[in-house]
């Protein structure tokens, strides 16, 4: 059975009861779950794709046909068994309609029965897990951010096109790090290159990256690619500058890196390093301005590709609501409707792969550059219209 026909049973199957509860629903407040890390080391991450959801709401609209749109938010504190816990709470006794979030893959793969046997509709806005979009995949998710293969499988090709032809690897110890290290080295080895060299920090607590750093120094690699976000790249991209190996070996990477929302703390170490990434804020077009300048008049600073996914994930779900005129008492009706929406966003045309649910994008791979004393992007290439398959992926 394909995953449209399953959903359309579905919504056949709850059709009578949605038009014994539409009239008492239509008043009621549309619950949002934004079950994100607000502490720990994704915690600076989870306050972004909040702060941009919130601004999702105010500019695409807060209430729909009398639903004012409220939100309910849990700290998964990046921990699976947290994260775990608080989807329940907030599915079985908050009653959430919708959930949005988590940042963490680990935190995604732990959540993803519970929110499947629940039939709870579900926007990813971070979370990479693979498997979300491929043996686990499931009629409940959408996902507006990426998938772990998305960001890097395509830099493999695109690393030993620059000349690279052996590269030591480096992530943290958790399902992100090790699915992206793994696609990276499947894109470098079909290209011909050799990964000569691979390390796997704890994500949680590593305050010093110099023991790894000194094992990639000694094999002499091309180039060191790695992935890092958030407080781990913040301390990650310190220790690179402070080791000062960068001169002899490049540092690249996905694009989280460095993200405009803590380039500014990690110094010189960030000069120079390329990287990929769904979202830079260059993108020239009227919907990235309009979110940049919303960003910054509430916030005084411009948005972030964290901020982008949030204040994305805020427009679907207005969009989906207002496509079922506010009624969700037809859960599979109104999922169908999350997966129908698309629009000119900052990231160009947003839809969704109709079997996995995974947003299709571009690609970018930037460098940083620093001009007039400070460090920032230049985009070097774009991968047009990236998306990941679908294999394994049949409920
Ligand atoms: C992840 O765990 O999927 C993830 C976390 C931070 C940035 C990118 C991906």
């Amino acid at each position: 059975m394909t995953k449209m026909r399953s959903i359309k049973s579905i919504a056949i199957a709850t059709a009578l009861c949605a038009s014994v509860a539409a009239p008492a629903q239509a008043a009621e407040d549309f619950k949002v779950g934004l079950i994100l890390p607000f502490s720990g080391v994704y915690g600076g991450l989870g306050g972004e794709i909040a702060r941009a959801f919130e601004l999702g709401l105010e500019v695409f609209g807060g209430e729909v046909n009398g639903r004012k749109i409220v939100l309910v938010k849990e700290d998964t504190e990046g921990k699976p068994n947290t994260g775990l816990a608080k989807t329940k709470k907030l599915i079985h006794s908050d009653k959430v309609d919708v959930l949005v979030g988590p940042v963490s893959s680990g935190v995604l793969a732990a959540m993803r029965d519970t929110v499947h046997n629940s039939q709870t509709p579900f926007v990813i806005a971070n979370a990479g897990h693979d498997g979300i979009s491929g043996s686990k995949c499931s009629p409940w998710f959408v996902r507006t951010s990426f998938s772990n293969r998305q960001i890097v499988r395509p830099m493999g090709q695109w690393m030993y096109d620059q000349g690279h032809r052996n590269i030591y690897l480096m992530a943290p110890d958790y399902a992100a790090g090790h699915q992206m290290m793994g696609h990276f080295k499947a894109g470098f080895e079909a290209a011909g290159g050799k990964i000569i060299g691979e390390e796997y920090p704890p994500l949680q607590g590593t305050k010093d990256y110099a023991p790894y750093l000194a094992k990639v120094k000694a094999a002499k690699p091309d180039a060191l690619f790695v992935f890092f976000a958030g407080g781990a790249a913040i301390q990650f991209v310190k220790s690179f500058g402070d080791f000062n190996i960068g001169k002899d070996i490049p540092l690249t990477g996905a694009g989280w890196l460095t993200s405009p929302l803590y380039i500014k703390k990690q110094g010189e170490g960030a000069n120079n390093i390329i990287g990929s990434a769904n979202y830079v804020t260059t993108i020239d077009n009227a919907a990235n301005k309009q979110f940049h300048a919303a960003f910054k008049a509430k916030h005084d600073r411009g948005g972030s590709e964290f901020g982008v996914q949030g204040y994305d994930s805020a427009r679907v779900i207005v969009e989906a609501l207002q496509a079922v005129s506010g009624n969700t008492s037809d859960k599979a009706a109104f999922m169908e409707a999350i997966r129908n929406v698309s629009f000119d966003g900052p990231r160009g045309k947003l839809r969704f792969d109709p079997i996995n649910g995974n947003i299709i994008q571009h690609i970018y791979v930037y460098k940083n550059v620093k001009k007039e004393g400070v460090i920032g992007p230049e985009v070097y290439d774009i991968i047009k219209d990236v998306k990941v398959p679908s294999d394994g992926c049949n409920s």
